[in-house]
């Protein structure tokens, strides 16, 4: 018991420096980082394609978050679309090469999959 009793104590001061974390930072209050998103997708070029309330050669990243919103898998099923390239069928019936964007890393590309899930 008293074990349990000290590392609540532990446990406490983590929970503060997380809430003071989140208090300085606004970004991570705001899990989605917009300008790193944006960046991401013009520098895969994806709004060669997709634009993000219109349709183009490909559905506005509205109409995906639309037919995303509530399925609990959403952003794990883009972050696979998203990881490799794969034929797509565009607008004009044509097929194309999805390409993946450059990302840095994992958190790069879960928040431009997260930007595009908020976009709805
Ligand atoms: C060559 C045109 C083209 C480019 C460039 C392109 N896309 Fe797409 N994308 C499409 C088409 C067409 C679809 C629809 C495919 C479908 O629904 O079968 C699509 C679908 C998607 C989807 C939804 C997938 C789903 O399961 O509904 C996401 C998310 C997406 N694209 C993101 C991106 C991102 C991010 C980039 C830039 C790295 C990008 N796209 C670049 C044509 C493109």
């Amino acid at each position: 018991m008293k074990r349990v009793l000290n590392s609540g104590i532990g446990l406490r001061r983590l929970i503060m420096s997380i809430a003071l974390a989140f208090a300085l930072n606004p970004a991570a209050a705001h899990a989605v980082n917009e300008g790193a998103a944006e960046d991401l997708a013009k520098a895969g070029k994806c709004f060669r394609c997709h634009s993000i309330d219109k349709a183009k050669k490909a559905p506005s990243y509205k109409r995906i978050a639309a037919k995303y919103k509530d399925k609990p898998d959403a952003e794990e099923k883009l972050i696979k679309h998203l990881s490799g390239a794969q034929k797509v069928k565009v607008e004009d019936g044509g097929d194309e090469e999805h390409e993946p964007p450059p990302a840095k890393d994992a958190a790069d590309l879960k928040n431009l999959v997260q930007w595009i899930l908020s976009r709805g």
